[in-house]
């Protein structure tokens, strides 16, 4: 099953706030309903957003003002103005051939990314700690960092994930998992706090993370807690690879400094679906992603070539 796809006319999608519970399929016709499902992480992960952004830019039909708002629906992925732009620079006859040829593309990417990625680690019964969610959910199909799990599993090579469970809104614990389970990969769920921590106690393989922009000189955001892993695989030595598509490279961006960090609302902190946490009217600070220096990344993976510092 498909993420996200074009159905005779329409923009389909997993509404992902509602897994692992419930696999529902919304139907997205307008600019400010495919928006709306962007903001609360309906769709969500890069290059999905990319995805999201071609669909919706062929739904905006060369309105600028609807393309401007889907540009501007979440900051920090490069990846949607990036499909957003591709589409809206077509003749408008060909927007839509564009829109499916970034589909297709994305399909591709990951499928080379899960090779790539797991020719570069050695050996098998490999223990891998990843952050967030970078599955098929993140994209079409399969995905990035958890697409080489993936192809390590399918190897017969993957000993198992530790997941983090990527508080606040939980991709980790309910969607990682989700595509885990129904892969039959090994896993077990940890809190985020305890990562570098394992780091240090653990024989762990790899750190693979995806990435929502990775600037110029190699710095990479993505989502919050991935600094403070990469902090804790140096100390460990353990290697820390970003897995994303040459479409997560922004070359306009010199530097992490510059990337625009989404900050999300303060009550993703205080509640947990509905039920709050900490006391009435307390104040919170809701950052989306971090910025993992490049001196701390071992390799970026992406779909034609390795990256090293
Ligand atoms: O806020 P989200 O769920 O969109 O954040 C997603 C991530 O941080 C992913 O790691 C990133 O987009 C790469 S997905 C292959």
């Amino acid at each position: 099953m498909r993420t996200i796809d074009w159905v005779d006319g329409a923009v389909e999608l997993i509404d992902q706030t509602l897994l692992p519970d419930t696999l529902v399929m919304l139907r997205v016709t307008t600019v400010d309903d495919l928006i709306e499902a962007i903001q609360r992480l309906a769709v969500r992960g890069a290059p999905a957003l990319g995805v999201a952004g071609a669909f919706g830019a062929v739904l905006a039909g060369g309105d600028p003002a609807a393309i401007a708002r889907l540009r501007a629906a979440r900051p920090t992925a490069v990846n949607l103005a990036w499909g957003v732009d591709q589409v809206a620079a077509a003749p408008p006859d060909k927007a839509l051939d564009v829109a499916l040829r970034i589909r297709d593309d994305d399909i591709a990417a990951c499928h080379a990314m899960g090779l790539r990625g797991a020719s570069l680690l050695e050996g098998s019964d490999l223990r891998i700690m990843t952050v967030c969610n970078t599955g098929g959910l993140a994209c079409v199909e399969r995905g990035t960092a958890l697409g080489v799990v993936r192809t390590l599993h399918e190897q017969g090579r993957l000993g198992e994930v530790l997941a983090l469970e990527t508080r606040p809104l939980l991709q980790g614990a309910r969607l990682t998992t989700w595509e885990l389970a129904g892969m039959g990969a090994p896993h077990r769920l940890i809190a985020d706090s305890a990562g570098p921590y394992l780091l240090s106690r653990l024989k762990v393989d790899a750190v693979l993370i995806g990435a929502d922009r990775v600037a110029a000189n190699g710095d990479t955001a993505n989502k919050i807690g991935s600094y403070a892993l990469a902090l804790g695989a140096r100390r460990a030595g353990v290697p820390f690879i970003v897995v994303a598509p040459e479409s997560t490279i922004d070359a306009g961006t010199p530097s992490g400094a510059d990337i625009s960090i989404e900050d999300r609302d303060p009550v993703e902190i205080v509640q947990i679906r509905g039920v709050r946490l900490a006391p009435e009217g307390t104040a919170a600070l809701n950052p989306a992603f971090d910025v993992t220096p490049h001196d701390l990344i071992t390799a970026i993976v992406t779909e034609s070539r390795v990256i090293r510092p």
